[in-house]
């Protein structure tokens, strides 16, 4: 089984990253063939400055590594190191219909928060759709908002198939937990590196702490009875601690008496709980930035062969072998 995720470097890495995606990533290391990709061609959507787009890459890498990702058991890379997606994905583009970016909620939201629509914006599901099927991928772990573009990829794959009458390409699945969904931001909204209302991973000290004690809750008064499953403190907290922990929260939003700074002040704990060790590791990485350049490199390595392979199978199979 081939697994595949990528993540843009296109800002610090945030807990809904981390539940939605990293998590997942990282547990399914150990289940099968594993590529992980840095989307640094994706970046360049959002991304205009080169030398802020060099760090990113480098803080994206040093997260993965410190959260646990392996790279003697995945391929850990940077899209632009394989230059056989971009050229996949141009094949991919001529059997694409323009109706099937222009449905893209990704393109749309981003169209609507004011990012210029250029045409890597709109291509974007096409790029993601190469990066997929040049491994040949089975599954791909990603977070619920990335569902469509996977679908996508699967329609794609499929008229490419059908139209050069031949199995080129493996047909994706998503791999979504549905446990996770989406994890709400301190505003309650989609936590998201572009709305401002994102914990970062590796946030430690006062600045956690602003953030945790930023979360918005309403103003009623203690005494009184809580929903909380509208209540963003707890909607964070469930994500972070088994079930058992969660009814007793549950049972003491819906008693009253609750203060919403206890539920901050145990979500914080729970964030330096889970979130510590890998904080030192990463200190220790950031020391040793040569070795995270050998690993990317290494990765690039070890996918390029595969990624021939298929481009090389695309190309005969459309005639420009
Ligand atoms: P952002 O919206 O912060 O820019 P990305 O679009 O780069 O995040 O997402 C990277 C990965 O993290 C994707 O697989 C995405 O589905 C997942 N993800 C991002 N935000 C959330 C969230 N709030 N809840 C769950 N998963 C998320
Ligand atoms: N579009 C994904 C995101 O914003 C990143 C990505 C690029 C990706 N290529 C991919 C995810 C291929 C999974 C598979 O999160």
């Amino acid at each position: 089984m081939r697994i595949l995720s990528g993540i843009q470097p296109s800002g610090k890495l945030h807990i809904g990253n981390y539940l939605g995606a990293m998590k997942q990533h990282l547990d399914l290391q150990d289940k099968g063939e594993a590529f992980y990709f840095i989307a640094d061609l994706h970046a360049l959507t959002s991304v205009k400055d080169p030398q802020a787009l060099r760090e990113k890459i480098r803080d994206v890498a040093l997260d993965y590594l410190a959260l646990g990702l392996d790279p003697t058991k995945c391929a850990f890379y940077r899209q632009a190191d394989i230059p056989e997606v971009p050229e996949l994905s141009w094949l991919l583009t001529t059997v694409t219909p323009m109706g099937l970016l222009e449905r893209c909620h990704s393109y749309k939201d981003k169209v609507a928060k004011g990012i210029p629509a250029d045409h890597g914006l709109f291509a974007y599901p096409v790029l993601m759709a190469a990066d997929i099927l040049i491994v040949d991928s089975n599954i791909v772990p990603v977070g619920k908002d990335q569902k469509q573009h996977v679908e996508v990829t699967r329609d794609i794959a499929g008229r490419f198939n059908n139209l050069y009458g031949s199995k080129v390409f493996v047909i994706p699945e998503d791999r979504i937990l549905p446990e996770v969904g989406v994890v709400p931001g301190t505003d309650g909204q989609k936590m998201s590196k572009s709305y401002g209302n994102a914990i970062d991973i590796f946030l430690e000290g006062k600045a956690l702490k602003e953030a945790v004690f930023s979360v918005v809750t309403d103003s009623a008064p203690v005494d009184a009875p809580k929903d909380p499953d509208a209540n963003n403190v707890f909607n964070l907290l469930r994500l972070f601690v088994g079930e058992p922990e969660q009814a007793e929260w549950r049972e003491r939003f819906l008693k009253g008496g609750l203060k919403y700074s206890e539920a901050k002040k145990r979500l914080l704990q729970v964030l330096d709980e889970t979130f510590g060790p890998a904080r030192e590791r990463r200190k220790d990485l950031a020391k040793n930035p040569a070795y995270v350049d050998d690993v990317l490199r290494e990765g690039a390595k070890r996918v390029r062969p595969i990624a021939g392979a298929t481009l090389a199978r695309a190309r005969k199979a459309c005639g420009i072998d």
